[in-house]
């Protein structure tokens, strides 16, 4: 499609769309607890919508009602054995924590995906949960979907530390850790988002922390919930951004979830000079509205035990970096190459037709700012951020247009992100 671009100041309201961490996870306890969830605030994007439909395919009600979700748990012995493959299209989130749900039934599932995350690795998930006692079989040496798994409702209990920092592969343990008898423990590389953690204790469950060190003690029971998701500040990073680099900008965004394991990007703004104000804050659903404003940037370093509290907003930081003063250094963040695409290579690549002074590193990116951005032609390879990120960078190019291939991936997790921009523009 061909991006608009040279566009004036953006000014407005956006209530950001829900938590995909929190959607997936709302939707996964209320599959696994006893009595009814419901859900407001629920994320309807394609990748949300791929694990409600692997739960409807094990026998799970989930249904909507009004503005909420409802979904009727039995718990884990309540699941039934699906009849046909479970489809998580370009969901990694969904394929790796139900596979630590799936590690527990004494069933052999096929789990599936689109081009996309055929290539993602799942020995990551692979490898622990085997150590519990599940089968799991991908393709190659890295586990590559699709995977075939066969769970055991007998489980063991393990010590693990994990090699990667991943809440993907954190949750998996912990859900196959709930089914176990006896205590998991856990050490995490470095502290990455913990919805799983809350949601258990939420869900009536019991769980240990202690910094990097969390345990959890099997076989529990949780019981439904009532829950509000506040919106996603993976998504919200996009107007952010926007917001500070499009000249004589100034948005309001509204329920903005700021749990401190997903605020590193406020951090990140904040070094680099930009203007961005909390109007109010909602403690109880951990989420506030938030007003930015085009500022004077300057670059920074980004790295250590930062990354994984703003991994995925790592493609839009670049952009922001490319229109900052100097220069901003992004490391310790090999993990990126393993997302939806490998993001180091392809945020460099587009950039730097863009007209960006940017290198790519093994674990990270140098980004110099002040060049202008320009038109050309660029593939978004099946990666929402990527393709949300090149839009943002498209309003700033002044002649000429952006052709943009898969911009149809950004309804995996934002699928109002194009109203919403001309929401902001007409304002
Ligand atoms: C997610 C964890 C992160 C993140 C992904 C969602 C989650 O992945 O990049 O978009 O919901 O647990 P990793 O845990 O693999 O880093």
């Amino acid at each position: 499609m061909l991006l608009k671009s040279n566009v004036k100041a953006l000014k407005g309201t956006i209530r950001v769309p829900g938590d995909k961490s929190i959607s997936h996870r709302a939707i996964i306890f209320g599959a696994i607890a006893e009595g009814l969830t419901e859900i407001e605030g629920l994320l309807e994007s394609q990748d949300v919508l791929a694990t409600i439909s692997a739960f409807q395919k094990m026998g799970v009600r989930i249904y909507q009602n009004k503005n909420r979700y409802l979904v009727e748990g039995q718990g884990f012995a309540g699941l039934k054995e699906p009849q046909s493959s479970l489809d998580m299209g370009n969901s990694g989130t969904s394929m790796r924590l139900l596979a630590g749900i799936l590690a527990g039934q004494d069933w052999t599932v096929t789990l599936k995906g689109d081009a996309s995350l055929s290539k993602r690795p799942m020995d990551r998930i692979a490898i622990p949960l085997e150590l519990m006692g599940a089968k799991i079989q991908g393709q190659g040496q890295r586990h590559l979907p699709p995977l075939n798994l066969k769970g055991s409702s007998k489980l063991k209990a393990i010590s693990y530390d994990l090699p990667v920092a991943s809440a993907q592969v954190k949750s998996a343990i912990l859900f196959a850790g709930l089914q176990t008898t006896g205590q998991t423990q856990l050490k995490e590389k470095a502290i990455t988002r913990n919805h799983t953690e809350d949601m258990i204790r939420l869900f009536g469950g019991r769980i240990e922390q202690n910094g990097k060190k969390i345990s959890i003690t099997g076989p529990q029971k949780l019981k439904g919930q009532k829950l509000r998701i506040p919106g996603d500040i993976s998504s919200a990073a996009f107007w952010l951004v926007a917001g500070l680099i499009v000249p004589g900008s100034q948005i309001i965004l509204e329920n903005v979830g700021i749990n401190e394991t997903r605020t590193g990007i406020l951090d990140v703004i904040k070094a680099m000079g930009g203007q961005v104000n909390y109007l109010s804050v909602d403690a109880k659903s951990k989420s506030a509205t938030l007003e930015v404003s085009y500022s004077q940037l300057k670059g920074t370093e980004i790295s250590g035990d930062l990354i994984p509290r703003l991994i995925d907003e790592l493609p839009i930081i670049a952009l922001l970096a490319s229109q900052a003063q100097g220069q901003t250094v992004i490391k310790d963040a090999e993990e990126l190459r393993y997302k939806e695409t490998d993001r180091i290579s392809v945020v460099t690549d587009i950039l730097k037709k863009m007209g960006v002074q940017i290198q790519d590193l093994p674990d990270g990116m140098i980004i110099t700012g002040g060049q202008p951005l320009k038109a050309c032609q660029v593939d978004a390879q099946l990666d929402h951020r990527i393709a949300m990120m090149t839009v943002i960078a498209a309003l700033l190019v002044k002649e000429g247009n952006v052709q943009l291939e898969g911009a149809e991936a950004i309804a995996t997790s934002y699928p109002e992100f194009f109203k919403d921009l001309e929401r902001l523009e007409n304002a």
